[in-house]
């Protein structure tokens, strides 16, 4: 060794070079992030007279103290360039790397930190298969493993699931797993997918599992003192947008022989009811009266005291489909009902109110909330349901008249029931947001009511004018 040192030394003197310098580390190792499995290059390049030698250290990302990489391992070596390279990354390569260059005159050392990221797996479900009885709770489990750790949905027919679901992240000594549980009362057989995804260096991971239950026999009954049916998520599709407040749905059990809970019958009900009236029905009509058809086939569930009792509709959202939205088509409706007696549509006096909402006793539908972020004063957003300015003439200068009040026009506008309607005077107001845009009745004897022209907020509202519902008869009191 020394006598190589020294022939070296000499061949730079014979060439007029600098005899010998301290080592010089070039291109360092860059801290880095490596996917599992794929190869690890770390450069160390160096100079120095004597040409400096080279050492990897490592030490993992929970150990205390550094070790020694021989230059060839099992699963890495080093290169003549000083570059380190793993071959296959495991979880265990993870940590600091720590390249040390020495001769005669010095060292330096340089470090990187690498990360070992993971694509997200499905560890575990439990169970695969369960058998339950129809509407009782089940739990269904599902562990993904990954780095950076994944983020988990739980899909039934292809949508999220919103039902209650538990996530948390576990632990255990050697992984890092996230367990997630999904809470659900299937009413019939059905399958889950447990789905995971997380982003590794930059492309997104996706990994999923099906997760089935079996529902044996009849639903489950004899729950306190509502023994005809029982609460399970809904499985439909014609309530969906209208019941996502509600995962819960009380299933009728009394109306068929077989007791399978009209899952299905009421869902056909409900659509064939739309599309018989299709004709019939107005823009402004058809969303209601769904909303409303929905609450009477897929009640909301209370459970209490280990009762589970369906709640009925609201007389709120009653009475404004029957004497605002759909007030030209209701009668049409009672009349032609192709309803299952239990579907029919409700009386809507005999139903509980919802009032302030303090007590859980309907199926709320929400048709008459105001939502207050929307309203508006000087102008008018979308249809101006939420306009409480203070305009009080039509678009033809005709003086309003006031809500509150039948002359020179007797209606049956339902001034109670909408917020939009309180302290309304004289103003011009679109109540439910029936019209295209704010009227009111006018203080002419001879013209029942006009539009009142009041600027659009913003702009591009264009296409809110001329919706359904314009021009239409207004049907007096009675
Ligand atoms: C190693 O160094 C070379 C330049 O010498 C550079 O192009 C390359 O990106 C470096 N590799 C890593 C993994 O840092
Ligand atoms: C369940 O169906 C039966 C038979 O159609 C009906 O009499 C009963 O009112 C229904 N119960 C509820 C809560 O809708
Ligand atoms: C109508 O509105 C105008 C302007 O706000 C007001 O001056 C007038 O008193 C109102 N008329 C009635 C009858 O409410």
């Amino acid at each position: 060794m020394e006598k190589a040192f020294f022939i070296v030394l000499l061949a730079g003197c014979a060439h007029g070079y600098a005899t010998t310098s301290a080592p010089e580390i070039t291109v360092p190792p860059a801290s880095t992030d490596v996917e599992l499995g794929s190869e690890l290059v770390l450069n160390c390049s160096s100079r120095g007279e004597p040409v400096p030698r080279i050492l990897w250290r490592f030490r993992a990302a929970d150990a205390a103290h550094y070790r020694e990489l021989d230059a060839k391992g099992d699963n890495h070596a080093v290169g003549e360039d000083g570059r380190l390279r793993v071959h296959k990354v495991s979880r265990t390569d993870e940590g600091r790397y720590l390249c040390r260059v020495w001769n005669s005159l010095g060292e330096r050392t340089a470090t990187a930190d690498v990360k070992v990221l993971v694509p997200v797996t499905v560890l575990k479900t439990h169970p695969m298969k369960k058998s339950v009885a129809s509407g009782a709770l089940v739990t269904l489990g599902c562990d993904l493993g990954g780095e950076p750790l994944p983020a988990v949905t739980w899909l039934f027919h292809g949508d999220p699931v919103s039902d209650a679901v538990v996530q948390a992240t576990t632990y255990p000594p050697l992984k890092r797993f996230v367990h997630s549980e999904l809470f659900v009362r299937p009413a019939v057989s059905s399958d889950y997918v447990c789905q995971g995804s997380n982003t590794v260096l930059g492309t997104p991971r996706i990994a999923a599992e099906q997760v089935s239950v079996s529902v044996l026999g009849a639903p489950r009954t004899g729950y306190g003192d509502s023994p005809l049916g029982y609460c399970a998520t809904y499985v439909g599709k014609v309530c969906r947008r209208h019941l996502s407040a509600a995962p819960f749905v009380w299933y009728n059990t009394t109306y068929r022989a077989d007791g399978a809970g009209g899952t299905l019958d009421n869902e056909h009900a409900v659509a064939r009811q739309l599309s018989h009236h299709a004709a019939d029905l107005s823009g402004v009509c058809r969303p209601a009266l769904e909303s409303l058809l929905c609450s009477v086939a897929f009640p909301q569930c209370r459970q209490a005291d280990g009762a589970q009792t369906a709640l009925p509709p609201c007389r709120e959202d009653c009475l404004a489909v029957k004497q605002l939205f759909c007030a030209n088509e209701w009668y049409l409706l009672v009349s032609g009902q192709k309803l299952p007696g239990h579907l029919a549509l409700p009386d809507c006096d005999q139903l509980p109110q919802h009032g302030d909402g303090s007590a859980h006793r309907c199926s709320h539908a929400g048709l008459t909330v105001m939502l207050t972020s929307q309203i508006t004063y000087d102008c008018v957003r979308d249809r101006g349901r939420f306009y409480q300015g203070r305009v009080n003439t039509t678009a033809d200068g005709i003086l309003c008249q006031r809500w509150d009040s039948d002359y020179p026009h007797d209606h049956s506008v339902p001034v109670d029931l909408f917020p939009e309607l309180a302290g309304a005077e004289n103003y011009c107001r679109n109540a439910g947001g029936e019209e295209p845009q704010p009227w009111c009745f006018t203080t002419d004897p001879d013209v029942r009511w006009g539009p009142c022209d009041i600027p659009k907020c913003g702009e591009s509202l264009a296409g809110s004018v001329g919706g359904g519902g314009g021009g239409r008869d207004r049907g007096s009191a009675g």
